[in-house]
């Protein structure tokens, strides 16, 4: 397994919380996205980033990015922390807009097809088969203001907006949890995440 990296990049707390019991887990160190560098990974054999999503943009993945061509060749893997993140087609979305796309879109939130029609670099290529495990958030609307607020008060009225036939389940679960807050996390999500950091081959 060798030395572990496990990189958060959250704004309140949640996706630090998932990096921390993931840390525990497997002894690994626990970094901050923004205090990180290409080179400092170089001392590492297993590397996991972690990002939450705010309007539908994995937070620091273009850091991410740009460090991925020196340490492609070690063991990576990325977590995902949101609020609707369980279904495979919002996972396939959120891994479409993130992974493949270079510039930042509110179009998934309102269900437009995230869809890349460009040829795919080696990189993307490689970024977008990574190991990826996504896992739910919390949301705490006292704790949030500014653009935070703005934004979630958008998406809210998007969710008010559609049609009562038209709401998932995921849906109707994501305005209840903007309007009254939710924390959804819970340590034994991390458990194949961990046993894939602990057991797997590169
Ligand atoms: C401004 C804002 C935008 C968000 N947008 C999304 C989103 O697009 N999709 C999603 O699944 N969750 C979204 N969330 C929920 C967060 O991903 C969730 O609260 C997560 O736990 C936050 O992680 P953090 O505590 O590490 O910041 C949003 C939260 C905020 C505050």
């Amino acid at each position: 397994m060798g030395k572990v990296a496990v990189i958060y990049a959250g704004k309140y707390g949640t996706t630090k919380q998932y990096a921390q019991w993931i840390c525990e887990e497997t002894g690994g160190d626990l970094l901050q996205a923004k205090a990180c560098s290409a080179q400092m990974l170089q001392a590492y054999d297993c590397i996991v980033f972690g990002g939450a999503v705010h309007a539908g943009r994995i937070l620091c993945i273009d850091r991410f990015k740009k460090w991925y061509p020196e340490i492609a060749e070690k063991k990576v893997a990325v977590f995902v922390v949101g609020l609707h993140v369980e279904d495979e087609t919002q996972q396939q979305e959120l891994r479409e807009l993130n992974f493949l796309k270079a510039e930042s879109s509110f179009k998934m939130l309102f269900r437009k097809t995230a869809g890349s029609t460009r040829n795919l670099s080696e990189m993307e290529t490689a970024i977008s088969s990574l190991p990826c495990w996504f896992f739910p958030g919390a949301y705490d609307p006292a704790k949030v203001s500014g653009t935070d607020k703005m934004m979630m008060g958008m998406v809210k009225k998007m969710l008010e907006g559609k049609a009562a036939d038209a709401l998932q389940a995921s849906d109707r679960k994501l305005l209840a949890a903007i309007e009254n807050g939710a924390d959804f996390t819970e340590r034994s999500q991390i458990a194949p995440l961990a046993d894939w950091i602990l057991h797997a081959e590169k």
